[in-house]
Order: C-alpha cells, then structure tokens, then sequence
C-alpha cells in the first residue's frame, strides 16, 4: 500500500455478490447463459419482446428477496464507515448489498434493480414490485412507460463526471470481482494510474484487465476484502 492513502475509489462487480449467491455475467451458470445479451439488455430488446425484459429483471430483483450482503460488502461498509478521507464506492452491480451492508459513499453506475425509470417522464424511483403488472410511475402517474432502472448495452452509465473526478484525485484504487470485460469501467484502472494512484486488484481468479494493476490478489471476495480493509484502516 502506498504511504500516504488518503483517497480511495473501490469498484466492485458481480463477484463480489458471487458468494451471497448471486451469479455472475460471465462464469459458468452465469446469467447470460440461455439468453443472449441482446435478447434482453438493450434498448432493442425492450422494446421488441418487453414482457421477456421486464420479467427477467422482476425475477432478478425478487431474488435480492432471498439473498444477504457478505463478509466483502459489509468490510466495505466498515471501510465507508471508518475511513477519514475521501471514499467513492463505484458499482457496476445493479442488486443492493452494499446499502444493505451499510455503505453510504455508493454510488451504482449501472443503475439498480430497486429503482425504475420513468420512459415518459424520465423520473427514477424507489420501486420493489414487479414491472411485469405493468405499474404507473411514482412521479407523473403515467402507466405503460416504467422500466428497469438498469443501463443496457450502448447505454450511457450514470454519474460518469463524478467517477472521473474522484478517479483524478484517487491515491488508490481498488478493483473487487469484475471481470475487466465492459467498458467505460474496464478502463478505470488505467484513468487511476494515469492520474498516479496505486492499483490493486482483487478477484477469484486473473481477469482480463489484470496486467494492468500494480498488484493483483487472486481469491474469495469474502475473504480478500475484509483482510484489506483490515490493512488500510491500520495504515
Ligand atoms: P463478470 O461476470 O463479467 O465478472 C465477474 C468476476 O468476478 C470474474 O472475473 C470472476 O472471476 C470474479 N469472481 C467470481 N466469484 C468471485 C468471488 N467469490 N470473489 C471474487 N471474485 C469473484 O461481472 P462484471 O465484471 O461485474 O452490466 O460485469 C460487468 C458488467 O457486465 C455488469 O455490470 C453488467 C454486465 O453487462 C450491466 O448490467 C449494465
């Protein structure tokens, strides 16, 4: 670790679910698997065959039902928690253990599985049923237009200027259980070296992009997480 951490950028994707029991994009049994990406999360998809959309992700967000943050999101939440300088916790996720873990400093660049998005009005809210029974939106009341708050491929992730300024002023960044396999988010590392962080990954196994990081540690999330945490908060 570098000796003088002060501002931290964590990424985080679906591996670090993984062991509360939530597949992954790309592993075996992963999500794909049976439904071609395009088939469901694209603009395109939507709006050709929207009930198979909107019930793959009712069915997504009925499972946050059955499942719990781990041991990786709740030291995350311990690090948000304890840590004195700045902190930006970047999801690709689009489940909700890390704010179930407690993490504040969050923010989920690939949308959420508990908010929909308004095609009408372009509102967001907070919403936990199913899209499927076809449910007017929180804000203009409108019915037929309310989707998954989720950013399909050629999308534009959210809230991309905030992750670029923190990236800029990051002394070290993090990278917990993503692949490496979709940009803008693959090429976080190399925006964080560029503007002179340390690097570190942490991940099952090696992962596309991990040439790219000062140091990689391959392993369990529940595991490599809270040993890290364990080792910035002592300093
Ligand atoms: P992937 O499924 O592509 O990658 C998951 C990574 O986690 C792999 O490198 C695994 O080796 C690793 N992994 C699996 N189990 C793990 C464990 N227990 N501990 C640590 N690592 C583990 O998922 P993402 O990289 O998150 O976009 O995928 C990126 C984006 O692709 C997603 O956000 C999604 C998808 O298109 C949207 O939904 C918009």
């Amino acid at each position: 670790m570098p000796a003088a951490v002060r501002n931290i950028v964590v990424l985080t994707g679906a591996g670090i679910s993984a062991e509360s029991g939530l597949d992954t994009f790309r592993g075996p049994g992963g999500l794909w698997e049976g439904h071609r990406v395009e088939d469901i999360c694209t603009p395109e998809a939507l709006a050709r065959n929207r009930p198979l959309v909107l019930d793959f992700y009712d069915q997504r967000r009925a499972a946050l039902g059955r499942v719990k943050p781990n041991a990786a999101h709740e030291a995350l939440a311990r690090l948000d928690a304890k840590w004195a300088g700045d902190l930006l916790i970047v999801t690709q996720n689009v489940d909700d253990l890390h704010e179930r873990a407690g993490a504040k400093r969050l923010l989920h660049m690939h949308g959420e599985l508990m908010s929909a998005l308004c095609e009408g009005c372009g509102g967001r809210a907070a919403f936990g049923g199913a899209m499927l029974d076809g449910p007017e939106c929180a804000m203009c009341g409108e019915g037929g237009g309310v989707r998954p708050d989720i950013v399909f491929f050629g999308e534009m992730p959210y809230e991309m200027d905030r992750i670029e300024a923190a990236l800029a002023e990051a002394d070290l960044f993090v990278s917990i259980g993503t692949s490496g396999a979709v940009y803008p988010a693959a090429g976080y590392v190399q925006m964080a070296r560029h503007f002179g962080a340390e690097t570190l990954e942490l991940n099952l196994e090696p992962s596309a992009g991990s040439y790219n990081f000062d140091e990689s540690r391959m392993g369990p999330a529940s595991v490599l997480v809270p040993a890290w945490v364990d080792e910035v908060l002592r300093g």
